[in-house]
């Protein structure tokens, strides 16, 4: 199995303490929350983030970096996870496993599991806005906190999802497809590469850039998600197979075929590369995920 070529256990760690607490007569929800986050996942999206950030930090020979990061990534990933949450439910995609585990709808019901990822979203926004008002650079901080709504929200993620939902059964076009890829899955990388650039002090030119290599990134990794739905095991994925194809999605391997989808994954890939020689500082580590993102087998 490809593995992740990086050692994810601070970030880890981070995500962790981030969480709230299991306590009071709410605590049902809170537990639903904690294992929708804790129950594995590649972690990428913070991944990208701490990483981008220490790139811009470290070359402008800046420290305290990792304490600006981290209740950011925290909450990337806390969005992420209330994604996944609400597109398993039966209203959504109707998946009963993920990451290897039950989903959050099936083991706590429909309306928990609504509930649980709406508890997310609004945790991320507690933990974003805490960090702003306790930030040395507040004005990145919050430019970091505006990425993160803008990209999770009709413009970003959700909307995607929308049009995901909307057009559903349909035969999509090559445009309606690329929109929505840029969007559902796109903009979430997108986010975690601007925010670690902007938490690092980016420009508004390097925050462009930041964009764009999240935007080919974000693509060849939802166009690889498409491939594995369809080639990948189940044990290795973690979530069932063939989810699109009861779902009558169309997808980038239903429209153009494996091998053509590999190659535009590749492409993206190389695009993503490319971009990345805009970003300051020392980027071995992120060209090294990028690589990997191309060739994941889960
Ligand atoms: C799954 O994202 C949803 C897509 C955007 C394809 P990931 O593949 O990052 O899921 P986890 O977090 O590793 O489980
Ligand atoms: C969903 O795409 C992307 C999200 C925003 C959650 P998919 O529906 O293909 O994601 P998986 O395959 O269930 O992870
Ligand atoms: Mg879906
Ligand atoms: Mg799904
Ligand atoms: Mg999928």
């Amino acid at each position: 199995m490809q593995s992740l070529p990086y050692d994810k256990s601070e970030v880890e760690a981070l995500i962790r303490a981030s969480l709230p607490r299991e306590d009071g007569l709410q605590r049902t929800v809170i537990r639903a929350m904690r294992e929708a986050v804790e129950n594995g996942g590649k972690r990428i999206r913070p991944i990208l983030l701490f990483e981008s950030c220490k790139c811009f930090a470290e070359a402008r020979g800046e420290s305290g970096w990792k304490e600006e990061a981290a209740p950011f990534l925290s909450a990337l990933e806390m969005i992420h996870s209330f994604s996944l949450v609400h597109d398993d439910l039966p209203c959504m995609d109707n998946d009963i496993l993920r990451r290897g585990k039950p989903t959050t709808w099936y083991i706590y019901g429909e309306a928990m599991g609504t509930l649980a990822g709406d508890g997310l979203v609004l945790e991320a926004l507690t933990l974003a806005g805490k960090a702003v008002a306790a930030s040395k650079h507040p004005e990145r901080a919050a430019r970091a906190l505006a990425i993160l709504g803008e990209k999770s929200g009709v413009f970003g993620m959700l909307g995607g999802q929308s049009v995901d939902v909307e057009k559903t059964g349909e035969r999509l076009d090559a445009t309606t497809l690329d929109f929505i890829y840029r969007l559902k899955t796109g903009a979430l990388l997108e986010a975690a590469f601007m925010m670690g650039a902007a938490l690092g002090g980016a420009t508004e030119e390097e925050l462009r850039i930041a964009e764009q290599i999240g935007a080919a990134v974000g693509l060849a990794f939802q166009i690889r998600d498409d491939i594995l739905d369809e080639t990948a095991s189940e044990a290795e994925l973690g979530k069932p197979l063939h989810s699109d194809e009861k779902n009558q999605k169309t997808t980038y391997v239903s429209l153009y075929g494996l091998e053509s989808a590999k190659e535009a994954v590749r492409q993206q890939s190389e695009i993503a590369a490319q971009r990345l020689k805009g970003f300051p500082g020392d980027t071995k580590c992120l060209a090294a995920l990028i690589a990997y993102l191309t060739e994941r087998n889960f």
